[in-house]
Parts: C-alpha cells; sequence; structure tokens
C-alpha cells in the first residue's frame, strides 16, 4: 500500500501514547460515552454524521427515551420516528436506521453484531460507522475515519493529500489499523475528540494545548492554515420555490405528502410550486385545486441548503374556502403531533400562522 501524497505518515506511529493521555484527562463527558451500549454508539453515530456533538445531545436524548433498544426502533410508526428525527435533517438516515433494526432483529436476534462486515451490510452503515461501533461498542481493532480524524493525521504528517478524494478514507484507516492501541475505541474517539475540539478547520488550531504539538509537521512547518487541503466542491443547484400556507376557514393548514423516493422523501409539505410566483398565480393555483381564494399576503422569503440542492422559497400566506383536491387539512394542534414537516419548510417569519 502506498501512503498518502508526501506526509510523513511514519509519524502516526508516535501518536498513540500522547493522544491517549489526552484523551482520559480531557475526554469530553457524552451521554452515548457513559454507556456504549452497540444500540446507543450506533445510533450517536449516526447522529453526529449530519449535527455537532452539542446540537445533538437532545435530540439523542430524546429519541433513546422513546426507543431505547433495537426491537422498539424496529417497530416504530414510521411518522413517529421521522417526527423524532425532526430537525436533524437528512431523514433516509431514520429511515435507514429503521431498516437496519429489522434485519438486526431478522438476521442477529435484536442484538448488533460484533462484526465489522456483519455491521457494514447494515443499509446507512458505512467504513466509518461500522469502524465506530465495532471499536467504540465491541473493542474490536477497527479505523474509524472522519473528517476530524483526516484533518489531524493531514497535519500531523504534513499531507498534501486532497482529504476530499475518493481513496484517503482508506488509506488513512489502511495506516491507522497499523497503529492502533489495545483499546481501539477510546483511540478512535480521541483523534476525533482531538479534530473536535482542538485540531479545529480553517486555520484556527489551538496547537497550545494539542497533545501531538511534539510530533506535529504543520505545527513545526507553520502549515496549519494549508492543511488539510480539500478541492472545492461542484457549485449546487439552486431551484426556486413557491410556498403556500394555505389555510381553510377553520384556521386547518393544507398538507401533501412528498413522493416514496427522493428528497425529504415520504415527509409532509405545505402545496409548493416550482418557480416565483405572484400573488395571482398563486390565486389561479389554489383555484386550479379546487379551492376559493379568499387572501393571498406575502411572507418572508426562505432559504435552505441540502447537501445537492438550494431552495430559495417566495412564501404566501393564503386563506381559501372549499375542500380542495390532493391535500390534507390539519389542525395546529395536530400539526405538532402527526406529521412531520421538514425544517425547510420552518422558516422564520412562517410560523406560527398569524390570524
Ligand atoms: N464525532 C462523531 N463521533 C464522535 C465520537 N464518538 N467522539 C467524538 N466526536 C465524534
Amino acid at each position: 500500500m502506498t501512503a498518502p501524497r508526501d506526509g510523513a505518515w511514519y509519524l502516526l506511529e508516535q501518536i498513540p501514547g500522547p493522544l491517549l493521555d489526552w484523551y482520559h484527562r480531557s475526554a469530553r463527558v457524552l451521554p452515548w460515552r457513559s454507556h456504549p451500549t452497540p444500540y446507543r454508539v450506533w445510533i450517536s453515530e449516526i447522529m453526529l454524521q449530519q449535527t455537532r456533538v452539542e446540537a445533538a445531545k437532545p435530540y439523542y436524548l430524546r429519541f433513546l427515551e422513546a426507543l431505547p433498544d433495537v426491537p422498539a426502533l424496529a417497530a416504530c410508526p414510521e411518522d413517529t420516528l421521522l417526527k423524532l428525527w425532526e430537525g436533524l435533517g437528512y431523514y433516509s438516515r431514520a429511515r435507514n436506521l429503521q431498516k437496519a433494526a429489522r434485519l438486526v432483529m431478522e438476521r442477529h436476534g435484536g442484538e448488533l453484531p460484533a462484526s465489522f462486515q456483519a455491521l457494514r451490510a447494515l443499509p446507512g452503515v458505512g467504513d466509518y460507522t461500522a469502524g465506530a461501533i465495532a471499536s467504540i461498542a465491541f473493542g474490536l481493532p477497527c479505523p474509524a475515519v472522519d473528517g476530524n480524524v483526516l484533518r489531524v493525521t493531514s497535519r500531523v504528517t504534513a499531507s498534501y493529500e486532497d482529504i476530499g478524494g475518493a481513496k484517503i478514507k482508506v488509506q488513512v484507516g489502511d495506516l491507522i489499523r497499523k497503529i492502533l492501541p489495545p483499546q481501539p475505541g477510546d483511540f478512535n474517539q480521541a483523534l476525533m475528540e482531538l479534530g473536535a475540539c482542538v485540531c479545529l478547520p480553517n486555520g484556527e488550531p489551538l496547537c497550545g494545548d494539542c497533545p501531538l504539538g511534539d510530533i506535529c509537521q504543520a505545527k513545526k512547518l507553520g502549515l496549519q492554515g494549508e492543511l488539510p487541503v480539500k478541492a472545492p466542491k461542484k457549485a449546487r443547484r439552486v431551484q426556486q420555490l413557491t410556498v403556500l400556507l394555505l389555510r381553510d376557514e377553520k384556521g386547518r393548514l393544507a398538507l401533501r405528502r412528498r413522493p416514496a423516493a427522493g428528497l425529504l422523501a415520504g415527509m409532509w409539505e405545505p402545496v409548493n410550486l416550482p418557480g416565483r410566483l405572484t400573488s395571482e398565480e398563486v390565486a389561479a393555483a389554489v383555484a386550479g385545486m379546487g379551492l376559493t381564494p379568499l387572501e393571498v399576503a406575502p411572507l418572508p422569503s426562505g432559504r435552505h441548503v441540502f447537501t445537492h440542492v438550494e431552495w430559495e422559497m417566495t412564501a404566501w400566506a393564503v386563506r381559501a374556502a372549499g375542500a380542495g383536491a390532493g391535500v390534507v387539512w390539519a389542525a395546529p394542534g395536530e400539526l405538532e403531533v402527526g406529521y412531520p414537516l421538514p425544517s425547510a419548510f420552518r422558516q422564520a417569519g412562517w410560523w406560527p400562522l398569524e390570524g
């Protein structure tokens, strides 16, 4: 195996000792760390793929209280599951969690398997997550390479390899496998922790606090601002959308379910149309749904950034009479209980619905 570009990768051999000492002194106390069962580690790692530790904590605690184990997750109604995930985004992750829980019930008697390969075979579990569960919950000698780990290792070794590249995670994982100490879970978490708390991105690492300061080539050569190298991503597609917070005479909101596949699959949404519609166009569209428009008032525009697409949303508060076709009407109380509504549609100035 060839080591990534130019870096002094042999230096990684020197990091376990000082890194683990530091971790055992300074690790944050986190709910999933105090009692790292496979299920708890799994849920936390999936949440932490999209959310910072501090932001994830309340979601994690709420999720674990509602669904404390694999059988509960496997049996949970989909809308309840999506409601628990609401605000975290990437709802396919919640669906994959449930698919995986059902497979664990079928194949593994309800217990997550103590094998990297068997974990890796579950929906939504990639190399990183399988490695994290295997090492943290089962003590297996597996690497878990996330963005934090790539940043730390690039800086320590002064590697100019693009950390967005296809092979780098595998290459770094192979190097880490060779230096894993007898506590692989602590070591993997220590690397991530160092990246999250000390070896910060964007040229602002806290090198004075770093246990690897004597080893780190980026610190020695003043390259912290240059490393790691990350090639810019392709620009996101921008889509214009007109969102209607459309209510009937009883104050109920018109909702639709999104298609079962694609972005925000199966989630509920307010009525929306492609493009930037004027109030006249909105009134015509509402009439086209078999409703009588009574009032169309502007709301602040909104914006939501997904991984590959960005929505620029023009929004209108609409009152209309009639039953309409293709929508369900949700009373204000029902909205909070029964209908998982993506954060994209929870823009400032839209809620609560006035009047
Ligand atoms: N980021 C994702 N998982 C983590 C963990 N177990 N510890 C610290 N940071 C993390």
